[in-house]
Order: C-alpha cells, then sequence, then structure tokens
C-alpha cells in the first residue's frame, strides 16, 4: 500500500485527479470503475476541468458501474446513477458508447451478468477510484460478504442503511445492491482509494491496521498496487 496523506479535501482530490489523468493519458482504451458516493465529487471537477483546458481527453477511455441500490433508478435523486450523471458522465460529455452501468430497476442477477460481460469484454478494469463506506465496505461489498464471481447481488449492511438519508434525503426501504465484487476490483491494474473528513478516521485506522473480509476496503488497501489517499482528518 501507498498511503499518502494530504492536507485537506481539495488536495486528496487533487492526487486522485492526477493519478487519475496520468493512467487515462498512458492507457487509452481502457476500462475505468469509478464510485458514486460524496468523496469523489473534488476529483470529478478536476478531471472536468483538465479536459476543458485541453490536457485530457476524458472519451478515451471506457467506464464500467461500480454499484447500484436495488429498486432505485435515475430519476431517483441519490441513486447510484444520478449521482454519476449529474458529477460526472454529464459534465464531462461522456459518450453512451463509453459507459456501462447498472440499472437498479432491472433483475438483480442480469445486471450482473451484464456488468460482468463488459467487464469480460475489456480484459479487466484498469482503474478504480473507491471511496470507503463508514463499515469499511467497497461499493456494496459489505463486511463479511464473498463474492467469487465479477458481479453480485448483496444484502445491504445495517451501517450502510443507516446512511442512506444522507443519500436519499429521506429513509427508503431499500434491502440490496448490486456491485462490482472486490475480486475484480484487486485485480485492477491501479487501485486508488480515497476518504476524507474526521468520520472516516475510525474506519481508515481499522484499514491501515488489518487485512479481513469483515472490512472489505483492508483487502485492497494491503495490496502493493493500491494507493490510499486520505485527507489529515480521515488519519489519526
Ligand atoms: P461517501 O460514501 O463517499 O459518500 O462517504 C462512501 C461509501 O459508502 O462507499
Amino acid at each position: 500500500m501507498n498511503l499518502i496523506v494530504k492536507k485537506n479535501y481539495i488536495e486528496m482530490s487533487t492526487t486522485a485527479a492526477r493519478t487519475v489523468a496520468d493512467f487515462i493519458i498512458n492507457n487509452p482504451g481502457s476500462l475505468l470503475c469509478f464510485c458514486a458516493g460524496d468523496t469523489p465529487y473534488g476529483m470529478f471537477e478536476q478531471l472536468i476541468e483538465m479536459q476543458k483546458k485541453g490536457l485530457l481527453d476524458l472519451n478515451s477511455v471506457y467506464y464500467v458501474g461500480l454499484d447500484e441500490w436495488v429498486g432505485v433508478g435515475e430519476e431517483t435523486t441519490g441513486s447510484c446513477v444520478q449521482v454519476m450523471n449529474d458529477h460526472f458522465y454529464l459534465p464531462a460529455n461522456i459518450k453512451p458508447e463509453r459507459k456501462l452501468i447498472f440499472n437498479g430497476l432491472n433483475n438483480p442477477q442480469d445486471e450482473c451478468k451484464k456488468i460482468a460481460d463488459y467487464i469480460k469484454r475489456h480484459g479487466g478494469i484498469g482503474l478504480t477510484v473507491l471511496g470507503i463506506g463508514m463499515n469499511g465496505h467497497i461499493g456494496f461489498n459489505e463486511p463479511g460478504t464473498d463474492i467469487s464471481e465479477l458481479c453480485g447481488v448483496v444484502a445491504l449492511d445495517d451501517v450502510t442503511k443507516s446512511v442512506l438519508p444522507k443519500y436519499f434525503g429521506r429513509q427508503l426501504p431499500l434491502t440490496q445492491g448490486v456491485t462490482v465484487s472486490t475480486k475484480a476490483l484487486s485485480e485492477a491494474k491501479q487501485i486508488i482509494l480515497i476518504a476524507s473528513g474526521e468520520k472516516k478516521a475510525a474506519i481508515i485506522k481499522k484499514i491501515i491496521g488489518s487485512k479481513n473480509r469483515d472490512i472489505p476496503a483492508s483487502l485492497l488497501a494491503h495490496l502493493e498496487k493500491t494507493c490510499l489517499i486520505v485527507d489529515r482528518s480521515a488519519y489519526i
């Protein structure tokens, strides 16, 4: 693991954006897998800014969705697709043929097969950028889950259910998620984990100090190719 501690959220986002930009420039045609959630907003803004300045072509690579809540679609504010559309795919002008994402309104098993086939067709994931849940989850790889395929349907952990209002503005009766598996993510050529803010400090400490399936992010964090970028408030 390469641990990078930056002064604040903006610097964390800048470091992540520069790493992603270098990868895109050096690996055109490869497949990228970005998390939704609040943490990557700053990184997305900087990547889009680089493209506006002509430093980067975000359509020179492909994108695959990381996860989705089962039962919601793009009309629901707070769904992963809505977050990714509004903060990345639309402002970055990503062409439809450059991306494939989960549809939370379709049959979850069919969606997993669709995304797994897409990952296979691209020869695996080139680079992934992943936020970390309060319980150490990655995508919807919840504590203790062990998906042997590239994608899977997962029962949401209680901690994940408790943060639902942060995204949806209200509590929704969601119980499952679809996700790219820890296995598929661990096979990516480059892995970037990002975390910001005091509320993540306790889980970051656990991730750095241990490696086990109850903290899914720790399985990725301890790989040699992984870069864990945090800001100072998330690092104690
Ligand atoms: P966050 O979510 O970026 O909104 O903190 C991370 C996660 O739960 O995966």
